[in-house]
């Protein structure tokens, strides 16, 4: 899936280059503002791709397409879209944060770590994390509709980096709605993500949770023994079995 979709992005970004205009836009950029005048050529470009990938949106999102009497043309010196300008501020965000990381004075052999666009973008032009999803879902319409989004964002960006699809995350965003205080809706969602990751001991484990919670001990012991079942060498898990006999007892 994913493959498919960066290669339509890939072939919506060389289209653009052939219906521009005969002079190269590439060559004499006249309007820019944030990167230094001899960014241009192939350099300009590579560096268009890149927030074209970060983003994981074509030239048109950010730049103006026209109609005149020689038909469709870029006009990338326009000004006219909003995320363009946008995109500037982001250009200036950016340097402020490698600055002051620059700023740390980490020593001379300290190998820094630049922020690009894509390490926070990750392919998409608002870079919500699944568990920001999740949220909003589960406020706006439901459990069920949350659990619907998820699969359809698996579906189509599993093996990316967009969104994090591991058990782990999955779990550990339903153990966060237990500490927020939403019993029913982190039942829900572990129950969720133990069907979904049936192979991931944590999910198991969180289920065993939100029981607990819920102090319904026998559904909570069944459910760490299931943890146990995928990885018996949790001391940890043991321990919660055993506090959840005594529970039982008392
Ligand atoms: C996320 C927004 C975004 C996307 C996507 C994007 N650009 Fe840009 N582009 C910009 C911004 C912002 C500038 C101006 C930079 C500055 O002011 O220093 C710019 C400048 C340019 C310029 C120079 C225009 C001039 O005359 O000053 C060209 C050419 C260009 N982009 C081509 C492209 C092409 C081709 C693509 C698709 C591969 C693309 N851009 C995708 C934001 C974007
Ligand atoms: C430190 C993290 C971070 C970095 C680095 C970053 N962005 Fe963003 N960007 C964001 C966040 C967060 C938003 C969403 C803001 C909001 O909610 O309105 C955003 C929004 C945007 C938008 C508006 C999207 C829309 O449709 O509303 C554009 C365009 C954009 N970024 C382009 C870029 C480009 C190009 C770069 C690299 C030069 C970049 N960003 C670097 C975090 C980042």
């Amino acid at each position: 899936m994913k493959i498919i979709q960066y290669f339509l992005l890939l072939n919506a970004l060389v289209i653009p280059l052939f219906t521009a205009q005969a002079q190269n836009p590439f060559e004499e950029p006249k309007n820019l503002q944030v990167l230094p005048e001899t960014v241009k050529g192939d350099q300009l470009r590579q560096l268009m791709r890149n927030f074209s990938f970060a983003t994981g949106e074509r030239c048109t999102y950010c730049h103006v397409q026209v109609e005149d009497e020689n038909g469709a043309r870029m006009d990338f010196e326009s000004d006219d879209m909003e995320t363009k300008k946008i995109a500037r501020e982001m250009m200036k965000m950016m340097g402020g944060i490698n600055r002051d990381i620059r700023a740390l004075n980490r020593g001379d052999d300290h190998q820094y770590t630049r922020v690009v666009c894509t390490t926070c973008h990750r392919g998409q032009a608002n870079p919500f994390l699944i568990e920001q999803v999740m949220d909003s879902q589960i406020a706006e319409a439901g459990t069920d509709a949350a659990k619907a989004k998820y699969l359809e964002l698996k579906e189509r960006y599993y093996g990316g980096h967009t969104y994090d699809f591991t058990g782990f995350t999955l779990a550990e965003y339903a153990n966060s709605l237990i500490n927020g205080g939403n019993i029913e809706d982190a039942l829900e969602m572990a129950k969720f993500s133990v069907a979904e990751y049936p192979k991931e001991a944590y999910a198991h484990q969180i289920l065993g949770n939100v029981y607990m919670q819920q102090e319904n001990y026998a559904a909570a012991i069944a459910a760490f023994e299931g943890s146990l079942a995928v990885n018996p060498d949790q001391g940890f898990v043991k321990g919660l079995i055993e506090q959840a006999k005594e529970a039982m007892e008392q």
